[in-house]
């Protein structure tokens, strides 16, 4: 099995995060897989964006959970990282299924539940009614830094693939584990490489792997994935070390 490459809030390195664009981009360089975060907007929308405010990433300012969708559709998600996609929008998760369906995408489509910070009330619901009243294509893949969530939306959809994302700490991912909830990790790259000897035996997809000795690295060990701002390169890479 050749080892996944999953694009990182779509093509992050190359097009602006987690808007349409970036996925459309991700799907060119053909990436196996997608990632992105999703969070609830004032009026109870699931948004996709990786922060909690939409200050770095578009032209305005203020809390995701404090701006109706309508407010979040006026801003620009483009223009900060290239004039050149000036007009992108922030879109909503549905929009991005839609993409998904209508480009046959079957890869697998990794939903992050941004709960770490802000816990949205009811977000876990949300997301398991959407994907119980939408049939898609893709495998769906959910994660988390935040234990609470995962354990809540299993629960609702047992049988989809959950797995624990951390940075350093993986005593909640080594519960979850245990207990059946999550298939594997989705660790720090930093973290693995500290702790590569000891790797315990369970389904690796690291980020952010974007340099190329760190492709290599996931590639020899043949990791289940690599999450990456460049699917782009990491297929360049991955052909020469698996072939
Ligand atoms: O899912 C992997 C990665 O996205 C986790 O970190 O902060 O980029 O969402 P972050
Ligand atoms: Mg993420």
């Amino acid at each position: 099995m050749l080892t996944q490459i999953i694009a990182h809030r779509g093509s992050k390195g190359t097009r602006p995060e987690n808007t349409l664009l970036a996925f459309q981009a991700a799907l060119d360089d053909g990436a196996d897989g997608i990632e992105t975060d999703v969070h609830l907007s004032k009026d109870g929308h699931l948004i996709i964006m990786h922060d909690e405010t939409v200050d770095r990433t578009t032209n305005g300012t203020g809390r995701i959970m404090d701006l109706t969708l309508a407010e979040l559709k006026r801003l620009d998600a483009g223009q900060s990282f290239d004039p050149l996609y000036a007009g992108a929008s922030v879109p909503t998760l549905d929009e991005v299924v839609q993409l998904l369906i209508q480009q046959n995408f079957t890869g697998i489509f990794n939903l992050e539940l941004k709960t770490n910070r802000i816990h949205y009330d009811g977000i876990e619901a949300l997301v398991a009614d959407y994907f119980n009243h939408h049939e898609v294509p893709f495998k769906l893949v959910y994660s988390s830094f935040y234990g609470k969530s995962i354990e809540r939306l299993h629960a609702l959809q047992p049988d989809v693939e959950f797995d624990s994302l951390f940075q350093a700490k993986q005593q909640t991912a080594k519960r979850l584990h245990a207990e059946h909830v999550v298939l594997g990790y989705h660790p720090d790259i930093r973290w693995v490489r500290l702790h590569w000897l000891l790797l315990p035996k369970v389904q690796l997809r690291p980020w952010t792997v974007n340099k190329e000795r760190d492709m290599r690295f996931c590639y020899r060990h043949r990791f289940a994935g690599v999450i990456t701002d460049y699917p782009g390169l990491a297929h360049r890479i991955r052909v020469k070390v698996q072939g």
